[in-house]
């Protein structure tokens, strides 16, 4: 037998202190923090052991993914299989990432969907990209996202026609929130006795529609006037125009509108005009008639003074959503004009068109001038009483 020296902790029972009871518990302690750092770390590293062994769960692309042109002038109808394997993860989830663009589009769009079938709107005068893979997560994985390899897809409309044969120049403006009208010109390789044609489509018509209402030129469509469009407000409207002549072929025009940024209001209505001091000049109006929604308009003020001879210059001065505005006028000028237009504020579009202005002129020096007319006979009277009286005073000195 080794005879240790006696540490405190081998006291014995019957000669216990204080310091000798604490020192074996502190012991204590360390060795169960030791315990479960020790615990704490087999975990992590049979968690480690057990993610890495998930990520070798492998889960393969979907499969047959196909594009197809159901005729609706930008929608594609766009479709996929699952995995060959899908049926062995019982206890998986399976979704899809399905991501699509066009072609020289920077950024692609995401959708997340455990459904195989999507229709989305492409500009079908350029390739459309489309690329989806599989997402697994579950207690298959043990809880941690497994994604697939992509499978991607193109498609392009047959592009007939020389690109210059294209219509140029076309343009639309949704007026009033109740017509819309667009117009071209045509293409630079335009045959004699071309025939052009505008069809559209939105979300809610069986199948792409021909325009109804063309404007002409010298018997030749160069515009289309299209009604009641509402339905199609805050949705994409598939636009193309096509054409054809004898014998040759010409490239269609594709292009998807959005309504609400296309409104052209009419003027502003009932522009009026007043003051309460002559520093200010109340002005009020009403919004435009029409179908345009009045929450969904702002208005530009602005102010001409004549300064003298000099030219007015019209300045702006306010840009609000209500239909009144005073303005403080600092250099009360004899004229001051006023003008307001309206335009769709970014509460209901990301842009639009400014309406034609309503101009009302307000002029101070008639006021003026009238003061000075009942200030005439008034002095004119005083005056003339006062003539009496000093002819009163001079005639009784006598
Ligand atoms: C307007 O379109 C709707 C369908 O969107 C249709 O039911 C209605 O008859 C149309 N009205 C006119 C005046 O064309
Ligand atoms: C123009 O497009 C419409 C709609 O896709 C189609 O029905 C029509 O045949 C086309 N016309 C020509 C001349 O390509
Ligand atoms: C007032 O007149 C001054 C100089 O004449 C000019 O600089 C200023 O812009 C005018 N203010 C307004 C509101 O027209």
């Amino acid at each position: 037998m080794i005879n240790l020296p006696c540490l405190p902790i081998c006291a014995s029972k019957d000669s216990f202190s204080n310091t000798a009871y604490l020192l074996p518990r502190t012991f204590e302690v360390l060795l169960m923090a030791l315990r479960r750092i020790y615990l704490f770390t087999l975990a992590l590293v049979w968690g480690c052991m057990a993610s890495s062994s998930s990520q070798q769960t492998a889960v393969a692309p979907p499969q047959d993914l196909q594009i197809t042109d159901p005729g609706l002038l930008g929608s594609l109808d766009i479709e996929w299989k699952p995995p060959p394997n899908v049926q062995t993860f019982n206890e998986c989830t399976v979704k899809y990432k399905f991501e699509y663009r066009n072609t020289g589009d920077r950024e692609w769009k995401v959708i997340f969907t455990r459904k195989l079938k999507f229709r989305v709107g492409f500009d079908l005068s350029r390739t459309a990209e489309v690329k989806v893979q599989t997402l697994l997560e579950g207690q298959c994985t043990n809880d941690v996202e497994v994604q697939s390899e992509w499978i991607y897809a193109t498609f392009q409309v047959p592009l007939q026609g020389k690109l210059e044969s294209e219509v140029q120049n076309f343009h639309c403006i949704y007026h009033d929130w109740e017509y819309l009208k667009c117009t071209w010109q045509p293409g630079l390789l335009a045959p004699r006795g071309v025939h052009y044609g505008l069809y559209y489509w939105y979300e809610g018509l069986d199948h792409a529609e021909q325009c109804d209402d063309y404007i002409q030129d010298h018997g030749i469509n160069i515009g289309c006037m299209l009604q009641n469009l509402s339905q199609a407000e805050y949705k994409d409207l598939s636009i193309c125009v096509n054409g054809s002549a004898a014998a040759t072929l010409l490239r269609p025009l594709y292009a998807t509108l959005r309504l609400q940024n296309l409104a052209k209001p009419s003027p502003p209505k009932q522009l009026m005009l007043s003051t309460s001091t002559s520093e200010e000049l109340q002005v009020v109006w009403s919004p435009p008639g029409g179908e345009t929604p009045p929450q969904c308009l702002e208005y530009e003020v602005q102010l001409a003074e004549e300064q003298g001879k000099a030219k007015a210059v019209w300045a702006s001065v306010s840009t609000q959503m209500e239909t009144a505005f005073t303005i403080t006028r600092v250099n009360q000028s004899r004229i001051s004009c006023v003008r307001v237009r309206g335009r769709t504020n970014n509460f209901c579009a990301d842009q639009g068109f400014w309406s034609e202005w309503t101009q009302e002129c307000f002029s101070v020096s008639r006021e003026e001038d009238k003061q000075l007319f009942i200030l005439i006979p008034v002095i004119l009277s005083l005056s003339s009483s006062l003539i009496i009286f000093m002819l009163i005073g001079q005639c009784r000195k006598r």
